[in-house]
């Protein structure tokens, strides 16, 4: 075997794999699923020591082992549910609704719009498990007609693999994550040297482009859905059909992805140019000095899917799997990472999983890399933090021109190790998320506001926003100032993972509100959809479904967000127990 084209193989795959889901272990004002107020506290304080304790309740009554135990079981349960397209109508005022306020559901049924979300099929492949992030696509919508209806779809994205490992049920591709065999015998080492690191599974992110009747050309909305360092997939956006590859179905755009360009998951929406933005990345190795290098390729599209522009930057090897958008710039978080030389012949013989050949260098400062989108003369600016940094997530990122300011709210990790993510090893075929996300791996991140100099490009300000343990956030738009924010959170007195908590953040005071749903609970990411006319920024509702693995159930949980601290205004019951939902978006008026 050429294990330098190996290394290749698998590194241009390694890169940005490993997306991690993260938070801490403290509690502002909390709600649990049965409206009962069990506990109040909210922070307003700034500094990066400032961190809060739990004192939910329910988890005095306990003990840590059996904490730990039901967290093992409730995400398990989740992880391996049996996925199965569907589709299903729904009359959101049915008597099985429990509504808490009538008249905000009536406002809320009255909006017309579509719901879709990406996320994991099971982890149980034939015989064998797979790492959760390296799962078959399951893409879900949820059309609401505007009178009362939702309208629920589910389907597998039949990626070439996907469809493939279906038909033979079988893990054929080890990926970076998963292996095909066990590691502890020589047949096994065999096996998983010789199986693929593609794992194609277009499983994170679903994004709608062009908009609804904008665009010139006649393009039909696609549904686009991809993966981390994957090549992005179209799917029909009524039926989620998956159409084979994005450059497939939108021929023009072979020069733009030629066979085998790699991509990050996340995209971004300029709203005011009306464009669609996606990063190409690569990995070049060995690269300088034998320590590898990251390339970063920035598209802009129009509403006719025609390139308006792009720019590429290679710099060090570090690890990202979100990016933000600004009015002026990508802000692309410089995680700093190294090649581990030794685990890349474990790997390449089948004695290791791709997560052990790389790690992060936390004797390394992050940064924050700020590409110009629109002046090509303008210089690429690395603007260096004060501490190591491993960033997975952006919350809003906007300029203030008054002020020459650049905001930047992030989730961050103070260290990192890569390997368990999501509570899964890949070397035991095992699920124990709190065992994971109590050790020094995965410790919990918290929320930081870097306010960056935009005359010097220097960080003016870091505060630690007081708040739970929080990811996957949702806001009202990007490259804009937006005030609240709403994130996964996870306030656990131990561990963190799964998520059982939605979080409400004033960005301004750091006030934050927490819904808690409970024992066996996980909850997914939470969706801002603004009212039709909305009179402020946060004039609208928080949707969320939240998976109930003890009843093997699942339901819509809809907020009001500028009554969230009430709790929530409806749920919305489906019976059966939906796989976990990564990230999605909302289309308001758009019904496929
Ligand atoms: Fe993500």
């Amino acid at each position: 075997m050429n294990l330098s084209s190996t290394y290749l193989l698998f590194l241009s795959l390694l890169l940005v794999a490993p997306n991690a889901l993260n938070s801490f272990t403290f509690v502002t004002k909390s709600f649990s699923s049965e409206h009962e107020r069990s506990l109040s506290r909210t922070y307003s304080t700034s500094t990066r020591t400032d961190i809060a304790i739990t004192e939910n309740t329910s988890i005095l009554t306990s003990t840590p082992e059996y904490r730990a135990s039901k967290a093992k079981q409730t995400w398990s349960r989740v992880a391996l549910q049996p996925t199965v397209n569907k589709k299903k109508d729904i009359l959101l005022d049915d008597k099985s609704t429990i509504v808490y306020n009538q008249n905000l559901f009536d406002d809320f049924t009255s909006i017309k719009g579509t719901y879709y979300m990406n996320g994991l099929s099971s982890c149980q492949i034939g015989d064998r498990l797979c790492h959760p992030f390296e799962a078959h696509g399951y893409c879900k919508s949820l059309v609401f007609d505007g009178e009362g209806r939702m309208s629920y779809t589910s389907r597998i994205v039949e990626t070439p693999l996907t469809k493939k490992e279906r038909q033979q049920n079988k893990l054929l591709n080890r990926g970076v994550m998963s292996s095909v065999a066990n590691m502890d015998s020589v047949w096994g080492n065999i096996q998983n040297s010789f199986s693929s690191k593609d794992r194609d599974t277009a499983n994170l992110t679903a994004d709608l482009w062009p908009p609804p009747g904008t665009n010139a050309d006649k393009i039909d909305p696609v549904l686009i859905t991809c993966t981390d360092n994957g090549e992005p997939y179209a799917l029909d956006p009524k039926t989620l059909e998956t159409k084979g590859l994005l450059s497939d179905v939108i021929p023009k755009l072979a020069l733009v992805f030629p066979a085998g360009t790699t991509c990050l998951a996340h995209t971004r929406v300029d709203e005011e140019r009306n464009r669609f933005i996606m990063c190409i990345n690569s990995m070049v190795v060995p690269g300088e000095n034998f320590k590898g290098n990251t390339i970063m390729e920035f598209v802009e599209f129009d509403t006719n899917f025609d390139v308006v522009s792009r720019r590429e930057y290679s710099t060090r090897f570090m690890v990202f799997h979100d990016w933000a958008l600004t009015q002026n710039y990508y802000v692309v978080p410089k995680n700093p990472a190294y090649l581990r030389w030794p685990n890349i012949v474990k790997f390449a013989t089948g004695q290791g999983l791709g997560t052990d050949v790389f790690a992060m260098e936390e004797e390394t400062n992050g940064e924050f890399i700020l590409i110009p989108r629109h002046d090509t003369n303008e210089n690429v600016h690395e603007v260096q933090s004060d501490s190591f940094f491993n960033c997975f997530h952006f919350g809003p990122s906007f300029e203030n021109k008054d002020e020459n300011e650049l905001t930047i709210n992030a989730c961050i990790f103070d260290k990192y190790t890569f390997g368990g993510e999501m509570g899964f090893c890949g070397k035991t075929q095992n699920f124990d998320p709190i065992a994971w996300g109590s050790s020094d791996m995965a410790p919990p991140p918290g929320l930081d506001q870097f306010v960056i100099d935009m005359n010097s490009f220097q960080i003016k300000r870091r505060v630690r926003v007081p708040v739970i343990p929080v990811d996957m956030p949702n806001f009202n738009g990007d490259a804009k100032p937006c005030k609240y924010t709403y994130f996964l959170g996870a306030s656990r007195q131990e561990g963190w993972f799964p998520f059982c908590q939605i979080v409400r953040l004033d960005m301004e005071t750091f006030e934050s509100y927490v819904y808690d749903a409970g024992d066996d609970q996980v909850v997914s990411e939470p969706m801002f959809i603004p009212r039709p006319s909305p009179s402020s920024e946060d004039d609208g509702f928080i949707i969320s479904i939240v998976l109930n693995a003890k009843d093997k159930n699942s339901k819509l949980v809809v907020w009001d967000s500028q009554t969230f601290d009430s709790g929530p205004i409806a749920e919305v019951p489906f019976d059966d127990l939906m796989p976990w939902c990564v990230h999605g978006s909302f289309y308001p008026e758009y019904n496929p």
